[in-house]
């Protein structure tokens, strides 16, 4: 599965890290996340993207509709963070084709997220 190529567990949670690390660094989209414990949404998140990429636990949390039906996500914020991804898989050596398919993955909540 793309939850093992990338290292298990502990590698998707420091990809996650780096993900919020750099999404906080972002004016165009820090403030969504004003408020919010950094560490659980980390958790919850990371949580989310192992199931998503095969791993063995099944997502146990919200739907991801519901959960940011309310935000005003646009497709272009949507793009920024999915950016910020990217670059927190291609900064923790992951190979060019499995950061592709990695997100894929995450671009497959674009339509729950995004809301304007
Ligand atoms: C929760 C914003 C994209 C997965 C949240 C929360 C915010 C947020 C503010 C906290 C809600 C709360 O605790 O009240 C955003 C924005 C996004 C985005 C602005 C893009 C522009 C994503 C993506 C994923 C994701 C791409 C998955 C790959 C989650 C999960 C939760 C969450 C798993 C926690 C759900 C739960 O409480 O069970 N999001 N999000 N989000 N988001 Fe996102």
């Amino acid at each position: 599965t793309l939850f093992d190529q990338l290292g298990g567990e502990a590698a998707v949670t420091a990809v996650t890290t780096k993900f919020y690390a750099n999404i906080q660094a972002d004016p165009t989209v820090a403030n969504f996340f004003k408020g919010i414990n950094m560490a659980d949404q980390t958790n919850k998140t990371a949580s989310f993207l192992c199931a998503a990429l095969g791993g063995p636990k099944a997502w146990g949390g919200r739907n991801l509709k519901d959960v940011h039906a309310h935000m005003g996500v646009t497709n272009a914020q949507f793009t920024t963070v999915i950016g910020h991804l990217r670059s927190a898989l291609t900064s923790a050596g992951v190979a060019a084709a499995l950061v592709d398919q990695t997100v894929a993955v995450a671009e497959t909540v674009r339509k729950d997220v995004v809301t304007a």
